[in-house]
């Protein structure tokens, strides 16, 4: 009885980074729609339906106090929210192949095919299926042929409507995202369920920016978007190595091409190397989908994009051996920061995992420190039990003899260094793999600093 008074009822399967945000948002914008977003892990609901939520993310929490308890709930009965849906976004996680054909390359569906069986086994009615995990291109055809071939005689429509969200900034991103996408089959019954979704985000997103598409375009698009987002950052960060051999600053390099209105000035900064769940294995993804389809041009080309951020990450330790006297066996080294990015607590391919890892390779002692991502980090690195972690970076600083810059976060800006450098020892270094900091002032204070892509400044 408690449902006639929605519209309609959505679910979302899946409550991680894209799941619950994006179905806060829908709820918080639309309270004629009953929007219910389950997992299994008993772990996370129970943190979405707490103070607590299981995922850092600016202004997060508002949206979900808006709209908790009202037209938005968090729960783990995957099979009831099924049957009561007219709407499902699947929204679990799609990570990289470790096993079998494809390992290390192509995407691991098997949480996706498992979702689509557990849709079919509780549907007593057709329904809307929308794509919101990254996938495959035609996949939605694989989909289709799980979710339809049963003898209840319902037919299923599946959408892609990729996210583009980025974490940090997830809440803004869906208020006023640069573009919905939705891709549909051409057929009655396709563009029908298309106009559904369309309705959906049209309660505020205007309708310019509601884009259709078939649905392999949708597919195709979310991989190409991350592929060149990726690609300016390794283009960058590969300018940068030139730049540190021909006294040309990487920063003012950006800043001349970023003006030009057809490169455009986001996404140019260089830094130790781009991380995030998704870049990585939607690259890799996309190389085996243009391997599989024997494009071996095409797939070199895109696996280049990963190369050089590996090469980035290799030439920054390289440089921290280099100049501490191709020793650093005992040092301590502090890594300021081990998200993946600021304003985010996630660690999923976190440049700063493999930089540790190979700072404990050369045998030096490493200490953690970032607001938000402590926890994540001793996950990270759990096999390492001489690491130390402290969320103060004053401690971690002290008595070491570098500190790498590993995330943005603003409060590093705003330290007080010279008591940090009173605190190390001498000579006391500074790499900021985020070219966040204010080189100058440092080396005024007495370190020796070394940016990305920009001369070092050092008192020897
Ligand atoms: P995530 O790991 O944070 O969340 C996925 C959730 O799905 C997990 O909580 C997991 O327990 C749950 N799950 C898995 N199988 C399930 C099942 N059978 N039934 C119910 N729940 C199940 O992943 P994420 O970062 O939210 O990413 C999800 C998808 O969105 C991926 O395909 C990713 O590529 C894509 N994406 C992510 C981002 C991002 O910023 N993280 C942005 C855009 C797109
Ligand atoms: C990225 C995309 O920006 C989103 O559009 C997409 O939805 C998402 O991936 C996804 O599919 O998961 P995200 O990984 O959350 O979002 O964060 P970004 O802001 O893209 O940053 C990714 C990495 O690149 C970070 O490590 C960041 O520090 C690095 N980066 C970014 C740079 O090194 N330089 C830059 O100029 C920009």
């Amino acid at each position: 009885m408690e449902e006639k008074k929605f519209k309609r009822s959505i679910l979302c399967i899946g409550a991680g980074y894209v799941g619950g945000p994006t179905m806060a948002v829908i709820a918080a914008k639309c309270p004629q729609y009953k929007i219910t977003v389950v997992d299994i892990s008993l772990d996370r609901i129970n943190a979405w339906n707490s103070e607590s939520l299981p995922i850092y993310e600016p202004g997060l929490y508002d949206v979900v106090k808006i709209a908790r308890g009202r037209n938005l709930f968090f729960s783990t009965d995957v099979e009831g929210a099924i049957s009561d849906a007219d709407v499902i976004f699947v929204s679990v996680n799609t990570p990289t192949k470790t096993f079998g054909a494809g390992a290390g390359k192509a995407a691991d569906l098997q949480y996706w095919e498992k979702t689509a069986r557990t849709i079919v086994k509780c549907s007593s009615e057709g329904k809307i299926i929308v794509e919101k995990s990254t996938l495959p291109v035609r996949t939605a055809r694989a989909m289709e042929r799980i979710l339809n071939a049963n003898d209840k005689n319902i037919h299923f429509e599946v959408l892609s409507n990729p996210e583009f969200l980025a974490e940090g900034t997830a809440v803004e991103d869906l208020y006023n995202p640069d573009r919905v996408l939705i891709g549909s089959q051409e057929t009655e019954t396709g563009l029908k369920a298309r106009d559904v979704l369309v309705e959906i985000y049209a309660n505020w997103v205007p309708h310019e920016q509601i884009l259709t598409s078939n649905v392999w375009s949708a597919e195709l698009s979310k991989l190409t978007a991350n592929a060149f987002l990726a690609q300016r950052i390794s283009s960058i960060n590969s300018i940068s190595a030139l730049c540190e051999k021909t006294e040309a600053n990487v920063n003012e390099v950006a800043k001349a091409i970023g003006m030009d209105n057809r490169i455009g000035n986001r996404f140019l900064k260089a830094s130790v190397g781009f991380g995030g769940s998704c870049f990585k294995k939607d690259i890799l993804n996309l190389v085996y989908i243009c391997e599989s389809y024997g494009l071996d041009h095409v797939a070199r080309y895109w696996e280049a994009v990963i190369t050089m951020n590996d090469y980035q990450k290799d030439r920054f330790v390289a440089t921290m051996l280099r100049v501490m006297f191709n020793t650093i066996a005992g040092k301590k080294i502090a890594l300021f920061g081990f998200a993946f990015k600021a304003d985010t607590g996630d660690t999923r391919e976190s440049p700063a995992i493999d930089i540790a890892k190979k700072l404990i390779e050369e045998h030096a002692v490493v200490t953690v420190t970032d607001p938000k991502a402590l926890e994540n980090a001793r996950k990270d690195l759990n096999e390492f039990h001489a690491v130390q972690y402290d969320s103060d970076p004053y401690l971690a600083a002290q008595g070491a003899h570098a500190i790498a810059v590993m995330t943005e976060w603003d409060l590093y800006r705003d330290l007080d260094y010279r008591k940090i450098y009173d605190a190390m020892e001498k000579p006391a270094f500074i790499f900021d793999g985020r070219n966040t900091l204010d080189h100058r002032k440092l080396y005024e204070i007495g370190f020796n600093v070394f940016p990305l892509g920009m001369n070092a400044r050092k008192h020897f």
